[in-house]
């Protein structure tokens, strides 16, 4: 008895009764949401949780991919695919939660934003980290090509030759089309609680949020598709190819 005492005794440094709670800090981590008898409508705890579940998961996914961009810039594709694709896994349960918001009514939700003073969205620390390294990773990705002198649509061509770079391009571009797939649900969420044509608490009107969609981070990444629909639509295709 005295022997499983000593085993699930804490041996960590600071606060919690267990070293569960003392690693991940779950005393400080579960403090940061509003006292239930503080919340300005119990839909807020809701509200509170998934913002907040959000900005850790797209912290992390913003950290794969800068970890992603150092392998990709010493030219090790096998590797930045792989985190690239946990980045990605990082992302899709943001967009899943946004539906969670969905439950709430719009005249509940009113009672909430009312406490939120001029926080937006656009100024979301993951969301923002996401927007800093999409371009810089897509950068480093043309230097890898330039480095092997090839272009891109030649990468898709002899994909299985150059199949780690391809693998890159790949990933790169599920990362563009999570992150469409995010504004186009968060949109919708928009749509549904305050209306398609007001403006946020940030004096944003809804509308920007339709036109943010049309950004794309790898514009060649989608269009090198229409080069190679184009050239197998030439009379000659089948010649070539
Ligand atoms: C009731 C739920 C929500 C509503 C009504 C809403 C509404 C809005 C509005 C109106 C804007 C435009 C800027 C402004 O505020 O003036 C915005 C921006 C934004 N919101 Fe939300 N939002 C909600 C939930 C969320 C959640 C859960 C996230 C996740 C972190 C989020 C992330 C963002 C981001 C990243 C932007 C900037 C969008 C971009 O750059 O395309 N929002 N939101």
């Amino acid at each position: 008895m005295a022997k499983r005492d000593e085993d699930t005794k804490p041996i960590l440094p600071g606060k919690g009764a267990s070293d569960y709670e003392r690693y991940l800090r779950t005393d400080e981590l579960l403090a940061l949401q509003k006292l239930p008898e503080n919340l300005s409508h119990k839909d807020e705890m809701t509200f509170l949780v998934v913002h907040q579940s959000s900005e850790l998961l797209m912290k992390g996914a913003a950290f794969e991919l800068e970890r992603a961009h150092e392998f990709l810039a010493n030219s090790d594709f096998g590797n930045a695919a792989r985190l690239i694709r946990r980045s990605i896994s990082m992302i899709e349960p943001p967009i899943e939660l946004l539906h969670i918001l969905e439950t709430i009514t719009p005249c509940d939700y009113h009672v909430i934003r009312a406490g939120l003073g001029h926080g937006s969205g656009l100024d979301s620390p993951g969301f923002l980290a996401l927007l800093h390294i999409g371009p810089r990773l897509g950068k480093v990705f043309r230097d890898q090509l330039d480095a092997v002198g090839i272009t891109l649509v030649e990468i898709y061509r002899r994909h299985e030759q150059f199949f780690g770079l391809h693998d890159v391009a790949e990933r790169l571009l599920d990362f563009d089309e999570r992150m469409q797939i995010f504004r186009f649900h968060h949109l919708k969420l928009a749509e549904r609680i305050i209306g398609g044509r007001v403006v946020g608490t940030m004096g944003t009107p809804v509308e920007v949020l339709q036109q943010r969609m049309e950004s794309w981070l790898y514009k060649d990444l989608w269009d090198v598709r229409n080069q190679i629909t184009a050239a197998a639509n030439e009379p000659d295709a089948s010649r070539k190819n």
